[in-house]
């Protein structure tokens, strides 16, 4: 071969690998999220619609499934007359995509768009909300499930969402208008009367029997938590937080959800079964119908498989936490009807309750301050080991979400804790002491935070800086 033919071989080479590329680049859709007021028919057929704040006209909004490891772009498009922002909760990407307004970008005002780009490092199951006026916004049905693909396709024949919330609605369907009440937030945030799934009244989602199915379970309950029950069907939990645990556990007991948490179940119906198999909510005195399978058709197969589902481990199954050069905080816990706090800093100024409650609004306190304070509560370098020791004197129970990052318990109520899995979002109970642990490797203001919405309104809420 010639030189020049060499050159122009190889021009054409690179040319055509290049090709590909850019055709990709250009094929990779924008996703367009929309949050605008729709009804929703919450309560079920013959029943009064809801008027409720969707994204994409349904509630929950459209689930978004994004591929692993590759950049996307997702436009909010403001449809409110309310400013708003998005929250991609879970997925430990850039600090400016975060959705967090006046802390990570400016709120979106009505009628304005935002384009969030981001590359979700992890697969598993995750979730999209509002995080301004979360309290009011999230309640009135801003949130929908948001996927991350794994690589290659794991082994089940069929998927569900399961995302769960608690509604407080008046027997005309509406929504009761008492959003951020003083006394909810006082207590264990707003609690509703009526319970959907998927944003139905105990949907029912067909399978045929034998089948093997991912039900991917989100809560997005302002405060309630909750517990589902599946008798008579064998279920085992393969991820939390969307992070695959290390080996798929049964679950022996009722699946509890706080507020934010997801479990990812394998569940296998039985090769002989038929009609329906009811999933209960069982927190409550008296069990709710929650959802239904419906199993019908001819069998998949004739015998539970043998094996159980493993997903492939993410990227932060990689971390190991170095303990013993590890930054130490603890976080205190305060406040909340029946608690003990009797002032707290408040923008630099320190109140009594009284003041704190009837002028501010705030009625619980991290380390003494209530609301996001001015400094944060740890600056760790890049890298770094954190634990943080959250010291629960309250008597209610929190939902402790960090953001950026993924956590595991390593001790409870002084006690170490071994294997934990990953997590994001951590219930702490009334008196208990948790301590959690991180690698702090993602740089940026990473708000740490109860997802009971109303505490966090009412105080619960600081932030960390990475970096
Ligand atoms: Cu799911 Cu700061 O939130
Ligand atoms: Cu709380």
């Amino acid at each position: 071969m010639k030189r020049r033919d060499f050159l122009t071989a190889s021009a054409a080479l690179s040319a055509s690998m290049m090709l590909p590329r850019f055709a990709m680049a250009a094929a990779a859709p924008m996703i367009t999220v929309r949050p605008a007021p729709a009804m929703a028919p919450l309560m079920g057929v013959g029943k009064p619609e809801t008027a409720v704040w969707a994204y994409g006209k349904s509630v929950p909004g459209p689930v978004i499934r994004i591929p692993r490891a590759k950049p996307v772009h997702i436009r909010l498009e403001n449809g409110l007359e309310q400013a708003t922002t998005v929250h991609w909760h879970g997925i430990r990407l850039e600090n400016a995509m975060d959705g967090v307004p006046g802390f990570t970008q400016s709120a979106v005002a009505p009628g304005a768009a935002f384009d969030y780009r981001f590359t979700a490092p992890d697969a598993g199951t995750y979730w999209y909300h509002s995080h301004e006026k979360s309290w009011e916004q999230v309640a009135r049905g801003l949130y929908g499930p948001l996927i991350v693909e794994e690589d290659t396709p794991v082994a089940v024949d069929t998927e569900h969402m399961f995302i769960v919330d608690d509604w407080r609605l008046g027997d005309d369907g509406a929504i009761a208008q008492d959003m951020g009440a003083l006394r909810d937030a006082a207590h264990g945030g707003r609690l509703g009367n009526w319970l959907t799934v998927n944003g139905l009244t105990a949907p029912k989602l067909a399978v045929r029997p034998g089948t093997r199915l991912r039900l991917r379970c989100i809560s997005a309950a302002n405060a309630r938590i909750m517990a589902f029950r599946f008798p008579g069907v064998a279920v085992h939990v393969i991820a939390v937080d969307g992070q695959p645990l290390a080996a798929p556990e049964t679950l022996e007991d009722a699946l509890l959800l706080a507020p934010a948490q997801r479990t990812d179940l394998v569940i296998d119906i039985p090769s002989d079964a038929a009609g329906e198999i009811v999933i209960e909510e069982v927190s409550t005195a008296e069990p709710i119908k929650a959802a239904s399978f419906n199993v019908s058709g001819a069998p998949i197969r004739n015998a539970a498989p043998s094996d159980m589902v493993r997903l492939p481990p993410n990227p932060l199954n990689g971390h190991s936490l170095d303990l013993d050069g590890a930054l130490n905080v603890d976080l205190v816990m305060e406040g909340g009807a029946m608690g003990q706090l009797a002032k707290a800093t408040y923008q630099g100024q320190l109140f009594d309750m009284r003041t704190l409650v009837q002028e501010k609004g705030q009625i619980w306190a991290f380390n003494g301050e209530a609301g996001a304070p001015s400094a944060p509560l740890l600056h760790a370098p890049r890298g770094r080991t954190v634990t943080i020791n959250m010291i629960n004197d309250t008597r209610w129970p929190h939902a402790m979400h960090l953001h950026g990052h993924h956590f595991q318990v390593i001790e409870r109520e002084g006690m170490p804790v071994t294997g934990a899995p990953w997590r994001d979002t951590e219930l702490v109970a009334p008196a208990e002491r948790v301590r959690i642990a991180f690698v702090a490797d993602n740089p940026g203001k990473w708000l740490f935070h109860c997802h009971m919405l109303e505490h966090r309104m009412a105080g619960m809420g600081t932030w960390i800086n990475v970096g």
